[in-house]
């Protein structure tokens, strides 16, 4: 079996990479859209079936309102652009997190893209938007003790199963390989259920200047590690094991007119 099959990475460092040219914020995110679609193309490659970006954690509305204007702006022109591409490239996309304090026309943009790209069975590309993990374990908890007091379930009916249903993100699996740029090595509130055995990689550069060959690093480091799970003895991420048991033989992206995807 591929044993990379889910990629998490949390996009951090946009802010700095602009304020180092001297541009404002917003130039940051707008080049990190661009590394969204190489970080893609790179899952792709590397035949990984589910990629999930945090592209906007909860805290963040914490930030300037036009800076949360301009993020989701870029986030809906993302959407326009590259639903024909992620269509073409068999790429499901669909979002996860609090969909109620979405800005409308993104909400609907979400919503037609998901529709859209449903059948895509490549790459299933999830992005977490206005997610925070804490907020789900505390939603799933209530939503648990609610059916133990009317009685649905009863308590001994709670185990990790039933409370990872619980979870708002409950059909996100858990990530083998999640990767943070911009030199940060925490989780940020990130899926915190499902990285309990996660392999964590920080990759030095911001999110903006990830290229591919950043992708390509991560996979190597986390094919030498040897997984434990807290058992004896451990599974080691053997590249061999990953090339001769790919289900399916990557096959190369395909272009699209006037697009970046490709
Ligand atoms: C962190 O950088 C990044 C974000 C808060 C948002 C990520 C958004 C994008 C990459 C834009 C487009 C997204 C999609 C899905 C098309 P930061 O602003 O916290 O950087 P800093 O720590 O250097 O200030």
């Amino acid at each position: 079996m591929n044993p990379l099959t889910h990629v998490a990475i949390i996009m951090d460092g946009n802010g700095r990479w602009a304020a180092e040219r001297g541009m404002p914020r917003w130039k940051g995110h707008e080049a990190g859209a661009g590394a969204v679609r190489r970080a893609t193309r790179a899952a792709c490659n590397h035949g990984v079936r589910e990629l999930t970006l945090f592209a906007f954690s909860s805290e963040n509305w914490r930030r300037p309102a036009r800076e949360v204007h301009i993020l989701f702006s870029l986030l809906g022109r993302y959407l326009a652009e590259e639903r024909g591409p992620l269509i073409e490239n068999g790429i499901r996309l669909s979002a996860f997190g609090r969909r109620d304090r979405l800005p409308r026309g993104v909400s609907r943009a979400l919503d037609e893209t998901e529709q859209a790209t449903r059948e895509g069975s490549r790459l299933h590309l999830r992005l977490a938007l206005d997610y925070g993990a804490r907020h789900e374990i505390v939603e799933a908890c209530r939503s648990l003790a609610r059916s133990v007091g009317r009685g649905a379930i009863a308590l001994a009916q709670i185990d990790e199963d039933a409370f990872e249903g619980a979870l708002s993100s409950g059909k996100v699996p858990a990530p083998e390989l999640i990767i943070r740029t911009a030199g940060e090595r925490r989780l940020s509130n990130f899926l915190l259920w499902q990285a309990a055995y996660a392999e964590l990689y920080f990759c030095p550069r911001p999110w903006p200047d990830f290229e591919e060959s950043d992708f390509d690093a991560a996979v190597e480091d986390y094919l030498s590690r040897t997984r434990k799970f807290g058992a004896l003895p451990g599974v080691t991420c053997r590249r061999e094991a990953r090339v001769e048991a790919a289900p399916h033989a990557p096959e190369p992206i395909r272009a699209h007119e006037g697009n970046a995807l490709l």
